[in-house]
This record gives C-alpha cells, structure tokens and sequence, in this order.
C-alpha cells in the first residue's frame, strides 16, 4: 500500500504560481503570449497560471511522452502537436516538473524550429539533481529533492493527478 506525505501544500502551490504569473505578465507587457501545455502532467498549473494572468493569452497543448513507471525510458515521443502556428509569436512552454531536463530539450529544439519570436519555458517544480541535458526554465515554482512526486497534475501510472497538494509517493 503506498502512502502520499505531504510536499507542498495547496496554499503555497497556489501563492507561487500567482507569482509567476504576475512574473510572466509584467515580462510580457501590453503583448500576448500563447502557453503551450504538455500533456496530461501540466493541466493543472496551466488553468491555474493561464487564470491568474492579466495579458492576454493563447492556449495550445503537446502530447510527449517519456515514462513508465517511475523509470525514465531516456525517449521522447510527440503523441500530439500543436493546432496552431506560434510563428512570430512569444511562446512559453508549460511543463509540470523538469527531472533529467530531456523532454524539454526535445521539444524546446523542436518548438523553436516553428520560428517563434521567443520561447521561454515555464516549470512547476525542478529536480535539479537528476539533470542529464542542460535545460534550465526561466520560471520555476518550487525546486525539489530526488523525490518522485505525485498530484497538481502529476501522476504516478496514471493516478493522483487530481490530488491539490504535491506529495511524495512513498511505498
Ligand atoms: P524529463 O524528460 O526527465 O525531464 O521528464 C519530464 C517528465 O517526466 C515530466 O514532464 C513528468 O511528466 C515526468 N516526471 C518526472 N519526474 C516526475 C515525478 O517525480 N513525478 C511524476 N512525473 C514525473
Ligand atoms: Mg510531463
């Protein structure tokens, strides 16, 4: 039976991700931006950031996948792609947690060859001890331990993304 501890309680989750919207906003003055989420892990920080900001946004949304289990498979595949064309335009990845940094480094490369005006990437949580690819986000909520993590988004074989706290998943 596992059992999930408490990591980062509700309040403080929300409080820091009201920071970096207001971060992002105030970078993004009197322009727009289009938050690209990846999918399922970044659902919910993208609703809760897209909510808090004060310019206005575009949503879309990627589909990459490089896990099963808690074993990291070192692979990325792109199950989904964008709707929209983001040429020209500032664009800011949403992803829930940076862990060995190579699926943002994948799609960083990818996303950059669709010719945006920029792109920055926006990261709930990072683990910076598991860093296999240089990929550093510019907006970060909560530096974390080599804990495999669990809730706001993020699952443990499809479980507890729904949970409104991040835990740590403890067999
Ligand atoms: P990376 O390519 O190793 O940086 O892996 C990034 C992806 O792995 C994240 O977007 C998550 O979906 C998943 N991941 C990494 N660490 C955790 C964790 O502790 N809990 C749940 N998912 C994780
Ligand atoms: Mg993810």
């Amino acid at each position: 039976m596992s059992h999930i501890e408490v990591l980062i309680p509700e309040e403080d989750v929300r409080a820091r991700i009201r920071e970096m919207a207001d971060a992002i906003s105030t970078k993004y003055k009197d322009q727009s931006v289009v938050l690209i989420g990846i999918l399922n892990g970044s659902v919910f920080f993208l609703t809760d950031l897209a909510q808090k900001m004060t310019i206005p946004i575009e949503i879309d949304f990627m589909s990459a996948s490089s896990y099963v289990g808690t074993d990291s498979t070192g692979k990325v595949l792109i199950t989904k792609d964008l709707e929209r064309s983001i040429k020209g335009k500032h664009v800011i990845i949403v992803e829930d947690i940076v862990d060995t940094g190579q699926t943002l480094h994948l799609l960083c490369e990818l996303l950059r060859a669709k010719g945006p005006e920029t792109l920055e990437i926006a990261a709930l949580l990072d683990k910076p001890e598991r860093r296999k690819v240089c990929c550093d986000a510019d907006y970060i909520g909560f530096q974390i331990p080599d804990k495999f993590v669990v809730g706001w988004g993020m699952d443990y074989n499809q479980n507890y993304r729904e949970l409104p706290y991040v835990g740590v998943l403890e067999e």
